[in-house]
């Protein structure tokens, strides 16, 4: 008999799981609550950059997949994966999403059923928080007659080397029949899985990942900030510090941190420690404080820069290269370049950006769009690298921008100052 899957959530997390779960063989529902993306789903149209649309339709076709806006389709599900937002609200974490989906999905809970969740939050919520609406929404009780775990998601959006199916994924569970039914689903979807001892271990584990990146980043941004003021080239001080074989893990400076992981999910881990020990985790505060601060530091740059050749902000024309939060990626959600934008609007700059690989719903109001081509270059008072995709043409822009200020380190020559 074949098993039924259901991944409530068809975001970047849960729509290459729903569809690396067909391949393995499961009929899947993946149920979410926006209509528009259910319809484009149905309709084999991907806004996930990871899967195209012929894999969704590869996936229609089968007959296995389905996705809907009805809990009601998730019935008789054998394993249900939860992968929905978990934002911040005025810097506390926001379980709103969670909650609605576990309250959703209780009653559709049968004895032997699995219910996992994989979305990032901090250590204690699926046992706290999620286990007691599962039990009071389906009226069975956990391990006893459901299993429950928490298994984080290390997908990275646009990265063609690591995906789901060949990333290690960490598995736990409420006990160790909990811990075996999850691990069992998994070992049909990716390759190599790694149980750990208990769920807040798991809840940690990914927080612990996010947040060493946070740091890490934050650090060399911080460096770059006083290299630059000490007249040291922090690039190069990089590329000599990558070339010692241990010890050292190289990280780039740049305009600032975008998407959920960076921005968001530290914060989920000091307002654990906060609430539950009363410590502030300077740590995660510190990064916290440069990161942000970045976008506007590259507008400071931007405007001393431009200051020196004679000309304000106000009126100047400001091509930037890259608007998704990192490379080769199309995602711009909380892009550092979208706070750099907003800045030099405000300050009367005529902000043009450059990025194919964005889709046009997400951009913000009032961001033109133009293609990179030698007319837009030489007609701007200042080309801004912000992200470093690799379909750019680097050797265009140095030679057709009368000045580019490069936050990536792609550029070179006379008229090029870099962050
Ligand atoms: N995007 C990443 O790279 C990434 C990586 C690792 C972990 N995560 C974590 O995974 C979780 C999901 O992230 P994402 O990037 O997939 O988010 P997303 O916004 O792309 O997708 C989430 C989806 O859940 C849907 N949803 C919200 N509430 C719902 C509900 N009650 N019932 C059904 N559907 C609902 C939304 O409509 C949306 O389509 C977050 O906790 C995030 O931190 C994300």
């Amino acid at each position: 008999m074949r098993s039924k899957l259901a991944v409530v959530g068809q975001g970047y997390v849960g729509l290459p799981l729903a569809m690396s779960a067909v391949k393995a063989g499961f009929d899947v529902v993946g149920i979410d609550v926006d209509s528009w993306r259910v319809k484009r789903l149905n309709a084999a149209e991907s806004y996930v950059e990871d899967i195209d649309g012929d894999r969704l339709d590869e996936a229609l076709r089968s007959g296995r997949y389905l996705a809907s806006t009805d809990y009601a389709d998730a019935e008789g599900f054998d394993v249900c994966v939860i992968t929905v937002p978990t934002p911040l609200n005025e810097g506390a974490p926001d379980l709103r999403h969670i909650g609605a989906a576990g309250r959703s999905i209780a009653p559709l809970v049968r004895p032997g059923s699995t219910v996992v969740l994989e979305s990032t939050t901090y250590p204690g919520t699926t046992e706290e928080y999620l286990l007691p609406l599962l039990e009071e929404g389906s009226g069975l009780c956990a391990p006893r007659d459901f299993f429950l775990g928490y298994s984080p998601e290390r997908i990275d959006p646009g990265n063609p080397r690591w995906r789901l199916e060949n990333t290690p994924k960490v598995v736990s569970g409420l006990d160790a029949l909990s811990l075996n039914s999850v691990e069992a689903f998994y070992r049909h979807v990716v390759a190599d899985v790694v149980p750990v001892s208990s769920l807040q271990v798991a809840e940690l584990c990914k927080l612990l990942e996010n947040t060493f990146r946070h740091i890490n980043i934050a650090l060399v941004n911080e460096l770059a900030v006083f290299a630059q003021q000490l007249g040291i080239d922090v690039w190069e001080a990089i590329d000599a510090a990558s070339t010692k074989p241990f010890g050292f893990m190289r990280f780039t400076p740049g305009p600032g941190v975008g998407g959920h992981c960076l921005p968001i999910d530290p914060s989920y881990l000091s307002w654990k420690v906060k609430r539950s020990l009363g410590h502030n985790f300077r740590f995660v505060e510190l990064a916290n404080d440069i990161n942000n601060h970045m976008p506007d530091h590259v507008v400071h740059r931007l405007a001393l820069a431009l200051n020196q050749r004679r000309k304000p902000v106000n009126g100047s024309r400001v091509v930037l290269l890259g608007l998704a939060y990192k490379k080769n990626s199309g995602d711009c959600r909380e892009s550092p370049a979208i706070e750099v934008v907003r800045s030099l609007r405000k300050l009367g700059a005529d902000v043009r950006a450059v990025d194919p690989l964005v889709d046009g719903y997400q951009l913000p109001v009032g961001v033109e769009l133009v293609e990179l081509c030698r007319r837009e270059l030489s007609a701007a008072d200042a080309v801004v690298v912000l992200t470093d995709h690799d379909c750019f043409d680097y050797r265009l822009v140095e030679e057709a921008s009368p000045f580019v200020f490069d936050t990536r380190n792609r550029c070179r020559g006379g008229n090029v100052e870099r962050l």
